[in-house]
This record gives C-alpha cells, structure tokens and sequence, in this order.
C-alpha cells in the first residue's frame, strides 16, 4: 500500500477524529507530525501521538481533554507553550507550530510562532517530518517536504536542512541518529554522518541523562553493535566514553599481535543481545573486557597477557556507571559481579570440572548463575572453528555439572546451616571474631564437600572445629 494512503487509514480511529472535530471547533489547522507517523509506515507500535498547531497547542489541548472528558489528564507547559493529554494509555503531545533558533551554548530556544512549514523546518530527520492534517476537509492528507518517505523506504537518516544547522541546533540529535540508524537498521546519508563527526564536541553541552537515554536506546536494540560502530567511527564514543574506545586496536611486538577487543566486545553484546533482553546483562557484555587495556602486557615468554582483567573492569565499574549518570544500586552490583566473574565458567571448561569448583562457582554467582554461564558463552568469539565446538561441549558438561550439584547441595541461594545466633548460643559467645570464623570454617567444608549441605553434619562440624579452637560447649545447650 502506497505510504499515503497507509497513514490515511492507520488515522482513520476515533482519537483522531476528535482531534479533528476539535480542530474545527478552534478553527485552527492541525497535524499529526513526527514519529506517530513514522511509525504508522514502519508498523512500529507507538503510543505518543506529536500533534503541531498552526495557533495555540494549549488552547487546543484544553479543549480536547474537555471533550474527552473523564479518563483523561491534562498537563500544561507554558513555559514551554506545550501541553500533554493523557487517556487511556495513550499520550498526545500538543506544541504550537514554531520558528526556533538555539543559542550556541545551551540548548534552550528562542522561540517564535511560526507556519507548519517553519515547524518541519527545525525537526531533526526527513524520517520524523511526515505530518498528516487532521482537519475535515484535509483529513488524512500528507506533507512531506523533504523527502521522509523516499528515505523511509531507502532506509536513510537524513536531516532535512544542512546537517551543520540541524545539529548545532540541537547536538543531542547526533546521538538521536546513531540510536534510529541502530533501532531502524537504516544507513545514516553520508552528508549527515560527516556532519555528526565534524560537530561531536557539541555533544558536550548536552545532559548526561539525555545521552544515556539514547545509548539504553540502542543497548536494547537487536544489534547494539551498530550503534556502538557508529558512535566510535563518528568520534562521539571517545567522548563519551573513552574506556570503551581504548579496547580498540591491535599492538603487535615481533610480530605478536592479540585480537581488537573493542570489535570483539560488540561481538560479545551482539550474542547476548540474540538472547536475553535484560539491559543490564548487556552493560555486563560492553564492560566485561574493560579493564585489559590497563592490565596488558607483553612479555617474551607469554606474548600478550591481560591478567586479571575481569578484576581490574569491576574495579572501574562504579565510576563509568557514575560519569554515565547509570544507577549505582542493585543493577551495578550485578554488572560488577558478571564483569569479575566472567572468566570462571570458561576456566572450568578449559580444565576438569571438580565438584568443589563449581560449588564455589555457584556460591558466587549465586541466582546469576544462569546470566553468567549466558555471558561466557557469548564470550567465545574465536574464528576456529574445532576450537568454539570443544568449548561448547565443554560448557554442556559444566552447565550439567552446576545443575547436578545445585539440585543435591543448593547452594545458589546458600544460608548457612548454622545460624550465628546458634554459634553463639552453643558456646556462651558474644558476638566475636570466633562466631564469624566458625561459620566461614562450615561454609567452607560445604563448598570444598566435607560435609553436605545440611544441619546435622554441619552442626557435628561445627563443634569439631570450635575444639580445634578450643570452645567447648556451655552447659545446657
Ligand atoms: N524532535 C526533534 N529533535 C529532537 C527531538 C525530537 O526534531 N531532539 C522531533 C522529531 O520530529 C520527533 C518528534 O520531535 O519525531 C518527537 O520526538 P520524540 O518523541 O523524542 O521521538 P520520536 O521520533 O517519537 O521517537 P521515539 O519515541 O523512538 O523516541
């Protein structure tokens, strides 16, 4: 169906045909703009609605959520001269139609009204600058002056005006077309990416929640990687963050060289991506190779070593989750945890699996076990093919393993069988540097396989090592 006529007919429902009658009622032209419509051609679920006024937003956003009545929830800005209506788990953003000009150093505009034709004029791609009128005797009918449709369909992020004015207008827009080039898997023109490198330091007047937005945005796309390339090729990622960047490139000594563990890592997020859609398991894939650039060596017997790389990134961890404004809560433990145990399922692998092992292993990684054995096995990026197929059935054996044993001594959500109160209570202690020795001595003997997992033979343990220490039991207890 021709593209026209698509939106014509997606429109076609009751909510717009208020909108309409309301346009009427304040006699003043209106039209549904941006990525509604967009989205109507790309059958891309979307529940805000832009709607441009030729004329006051607000006064036309009054009087629809009047109309709409109850269920509906009006939000005025005048500051800004916009308004949001809210109803039924839909959003309908009002703005009147606006001549802008930014001044060079922050992004609040001057604003002036304006024709429809100066509203498109100052949004940021061809993509975004489809409007349909919604009044009567136009309803339906489609403005595309800059060509959006024909870029729809080459699959183009392109700015409407010269790049340099679009950007410098508003600089977090050059994130906006790496995050729709990655969402969309469109191409970004070559005339609008020249112009994304040529102004990147601009980036630096906007807010760090803006650019985080946009780079979550493309971490939960189905290839994150794009944007990851786009964001280095472009200059923005060494700005924004360099740790990342310093992955990239191969050193070579005598001709050693080790492999770029910058395209390895969009490689590693990119099969994470393929199977989960937890955020955060893939700020675990970016990261988990963050720390090698500060811990590479090269040395004539080795050649290239990077040791304990796991440790050092989850050592850096908390302060790029800072600079990025990312939150430091639940969500960077689990990162920090999943970047310093990434190496331990592949050790395994590499090595006979002992029981202990991976008790310790499940002890550690606790109820992320599973995201971890998920993060690894993205982690195996080699090209030799014998190579990834022996890691694979080694890793069959490990996750056999881990399921055995957890299934016998459940150790994934381990308490200790003896609680501190009852080391206490059975030896007439206060709370001591002795109460805390014992318990790790049980916890220990469980995970090494001395004892099970079990009250019992944890109890008898206990009293066993406490003798070593010289604690008897007091009486009565
Ligand atoms: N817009 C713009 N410049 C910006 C942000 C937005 O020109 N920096 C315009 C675009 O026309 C865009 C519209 O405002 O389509 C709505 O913006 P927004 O809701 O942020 O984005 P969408 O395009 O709707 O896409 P998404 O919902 O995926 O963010």
């Amino acid at each position: 169906m021709e593209f026209a006529e698509k939106i014509k007919q997606a429109i076609d429902k009751p909510i717009f045909r208020q909108l309409s009658d309301v346009a009427e009622e304040e006699g003043v032209p209106c039209y549904v703009v941006g990525g509604y419509v967009r989205d109507i051609i790309l059958n891309r679920p979307s529940k805000d609605i832009d709607v441009v006024v030729v004329g006051s937003g607000i006064a036309v956003a009054e009087r629809y959520a009047k109309k709409l009545g109850k269920g509906a929830h009006l939000a005025v800005f005048r500051n800004f001269g916009t308004a949001q209506v809210k109803y039924r788990g839909m959003e309908v953003e009002f703005v009147g139609a606006r001549k802008e000009s930014y001044s060079r150093n922050s992004r609040k505009p001057v604003v002036e009204d304006g024709t429809l034709e100066d509203d498109q004029n100052r949004r940021d791609f061809t993509i975004n600058d489809i409007a349909a009128s919604l009044n009567r005797d136009s309803f339906g009918e489609v403005l595309d002056p800059f060509g959006g449709f024909d870029d729809i369909k080459s699959k183009t992020i392109r700015t409407p005006l010269d790049p340099d004015i679009t950007f410098s207008d508003d600089p977090l827009r050059m994130m906006r077309a790496i995050r729709f080039a990655t969402q969309l898997q469109f191409d970004i023109a070559p005339q609008t990416f020249r112009a994304i490198a040529r102004n990147c330091k601009r980036i630096s007047i906007i807010s760090g929640e803006r650019i985080i937005d946009e780079i979550n945005k493309i971490m939960k796309s189905k290839y994150p990687s794009i944007g990851f390339r786009l964001l280095d090729e472009s200059g923005l990622l060494e700005l924004i963050l360099p740790e990342l960047s310093a992955l990239k490139g191969v050193d070579n000594v005598e001709g050693k060289g080790h492999k770029d563990n910058f395209f390895h890592t969009l490689t590693v997020l990119d099969n994470v991506a393929l199977k989960s859609d937890n955020l955060w398991l893939r700020w675990a894939a970016l990261m988990h190779d963050i720390g090698k650039p500060v811990v590479k060596r090269y040395d004539n017997k080795n050649g290239w070593t990077f040791h304990n790389h796991n440790y050092m990134g989850a050592k850096m961890i908390h302060r790029i989750f800072k600079k990025l404004r990312l939150p430091l809560g639940e969500e960077m433990k689990y990162v920090k945890k999943l970047v310093d145990l990434h190496m331990r399922p592949i050790v395994l692998a590499e090595d006979i699996v002992t029981d202990s092992a991976i008790r310790r292993l499940l002890f550690d990684a606790g109820v992320d076990i599973e995201d971890l054995m998920l993060l690894c096995e993205a982690d195996i990026t080699s090209r030799n093919r014998e190579k990834v197929a022996r890691f694979r059935e080694n890793f069959g054996i490990v996750r056999q393993k881990l399921k055995e044993i957890e299934e016998k001594d459940r150790i994934r959500e381990f308490q200790p069988p003896v609680s501190g109160e009852e080391v206490m209570e059975v030896f007439g202690l206060s709370p001591s540097r002795p109460v805390g020795d014992i318990k790790e001595a049980i916890k220990e003997a469980i995970l090494d396989g001395i004892i099970p997992n079990e009250y019992e033979p944890a109890y008898n343990y206990m009293i066993k090592v406490a003798a070593e220490m010289g604690l008897k039991p007091v009486k009565g207890s």
